[in-house]
């Protein structure tokens, strides 16, 4: 088992949809094990598979009582309204205020093959949200309102500038320059 880099904001893995899972081999069964050490290590409390590249529906998830992953998964209802300061391992660093569905109601298979059938509220609803929402290719920034969003994307860019700066900065030590 190893930890693998987790893809960040505008890597073009984290906004293509996932396909579903036919079978959970030995190779998924590995593949969740690395996605609990990676989620684990981050630290993060879920991580979805195109997180780490891989084009699969399935996430991980720890909301305190240790990890589980669910298998194609998909909410099927969601009530009411709860906002929550939401972060996502792929825009490290960055956090915001975000309203979400307070309840959701998860369906999905677990790495056995039962059909998982859940109701989650507030912290977990939230998570099962996150995700879901990684596997379909969206990330949190298009949950964000408009005045978050304008903000977060001059944030991301000069994020991008700042390092490429420092890239650029590199090459010409290294040129001896
Ligand atoms: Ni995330």
């Amino acid at each position: 088992m190893s930890t693998l880099p987790i893809r960040t904001y505008g890597d073009p893995v984290l906004t293509a949809v996932t396909s579903e899972i036919d079978v959970v081999d030995g190779k998924i069964v590995a593949l969740v094990h690395s996605m609990i050490e990676t989620m684990n290590e981050a630290p993060g409390v879920g991580l979805a598979a195109n997180q780490i590249g891989v084009q699969k529906r399935l996430f991980v998830y720890d909301k305190g009582d240790g990890p589980r992953a669910v298998v194609n998964p998909v909410i099927v209802e969601t009530f009411g309204e709860w906002p929550y300061e939401e972060g996502c391992l792929s825009v490290p660093g960055l956090s915001w205020e975000i309203v979400r569905p307070n309840a959701v109601h998860l369906r999905g298979y677990d790495l056995d093959g039962n059909e998982l059938d859940i109701e989650a509220v507030e912290f977990e609803g939230r998570i099962f949200q996150h995700e879901v929402d990684h596997l379909n290719g969206v990330l949190l920034i298009e949950r964000l309102n408009d005045d978050q969003r304008r903000e977060a994307k001059i944030t991301l860019r000069e994020r991008r500038l700042e390092i490429s700066k420092n890239d650029h900065d590199g090459l010409h030590q290294l040129l001896g320059e």
